[in-house]
């Protein structure tokens, strides 16, 4: 068996030590006889690892009691028309922040109900830097941001005060650095990069927010459904949940969303500092908005990018290519990537550079 450092922006690497574990329960779960992908959703046996899935996503985010938390399918897209539909409610208005092709599909989807009002976007500059000195509405129903872009390797270092509900695409940073709930109306996140297997979305809901969706909002649109529920409306995407569970454990174990912040800091700071003493390799993020998860970079000769994404996937350094919207490189250095695959894809950078210059 030969495992590789994989570089993918998502789905993307897992803890080894939860797809051991997993592999080892497969057939045969706790004495069940059958794999959690068997196993009915009503069952104790998944009853118990659901509740154990919502409360390890509680105390690790540290999630106030005010806060509902929903295993939702559909992907992150999907939450880019539910959140309108639950949200959009009073003025028929949301601000944006427009920082990337996330937020662009975003803001397509509130159109269909109502104005979306982009009240400062990145798009001039192929959206390398977090817009600053925002000016938001009186009246719009929320305030929409996308916390790290996973495509141009910004993130939020700093969150917008809002007087209207901050709601915020947390798909490629939750749980990769602190933040504070409470400052946030909802928080949601495919869970494909941070938290496990694609098919399960995590979202974060103020209560107050729930109960209120426009007229014609479809029943599984309707966060209010999924609450009262317990996200078992309909058949939730099981196995996913059970691996996320396994993941938010791993979280723990290594000290917490602090302890895995200090642990990316130290991947993205090796890696940030090779690029700004290289000659031949340049991060494309503003310096001061870059993010700690995603790291896009370049050449500047396309040549050398392909030979570099090639030579590095011999070495077992994969997925190094960069989205084909902006080209070039990109390091997603997500929690579950090591210290050790950081290194040697510096280590691998250093001697390609020597080599072809
Ligand atoms: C920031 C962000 N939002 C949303 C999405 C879309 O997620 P999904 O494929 O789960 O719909 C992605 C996917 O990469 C993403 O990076």
């Amino acid at each position: 068996m030969k495992r590789v450092f994989n570089f993918s922006a998502g789905p993307a690497m897992l803890p080894e030590e939860v797809l051991k574990e997993a592999a080892s329960e497969m057939l045969d779960y706790q004495g069940s006889g059958m794999s959690v992908m068997e196993m009915s959703h009503r069952s104790k046996q998944f009853v118990a690892i659901y509740e154990e899935a919502e409360k390890l996503v509680r105390e690790v985010m540290n999630v106030p009691d005010n806060y509902k938390v929903l295993f939702l399918q559909g992907g992150a897209s999907t939450q880019f028309s539910m959140i309108p539909m639950n949200l959009m409610n009073k003025y028929g208005k949301v601000d944006f922040v427009n920082t990337g092709a996330w937020t662009k599909k975003a803001i397509k989807e509130v159109k269909i109900f109502g104005q979306a009002n982009v009240v400062a976007s990145s798009e001039e500059a192929t959206f390398t830097y977090i817009p600053k000195d925002l000016k938001f509405s009186d009246d719009a129903d929320y305030v929409y941001i996308a916390s790290n872009n996973t495509i141009y390797g910004t993130r939020y270092t700093e969150f917008p005060k809002t007087k209207a509900p901050l709601v915020a695409d947390m798909s490629s940073n939750i749980m990769s650095e602190p933040v504070n709930v409470s400052d946030f109306g909802l928080i949601f996140a495919g869970a494909q990069k941070n938290l496990g297997p694609a098919g399960v979305t995590l979202v974060i809901v103020r209560e107050d927010l729930i109960g209120n969706p426009i007229k014609g909002t479809p029943t599984m649109m309707q966060y209010s459904t999924h609450v009262e529920n317990e996200s078992m409306f309909n058949t939730p995407p099981t196995y996913a949940i059970y691996i996320l569970g396994k993941v938010l454990k791993w979280v723990k174990a290594k000290g917490g969303i602090e302890g895995v912040y200090q642990n990316n800091l130290k991947k993205a700071n090796l890696l940030y500092n090779f690029l700004d003493n290289s000659k031949m390799f340049k991060g494309t993020a503003a310096k001061e908005d870059r993010s700690i998860m995603n790291v896009p970079f370049v050449t500047g000769n396309e040549e050398l990018d392909a030979k570099f994404i090639k030579e590095a996937t011999a070495e077992g350094l994969v997925t190094l290519k960069g989205h084909r919207s902006v080209g070039g490189m990109r390091a997603s250095i997500y929690n579950a990537m090591p210290y050790e695959g950081v290194e040697k894809l510096v280590n691998f950078m250093a001697e390609f550079e020597k080599t072809n210059s």
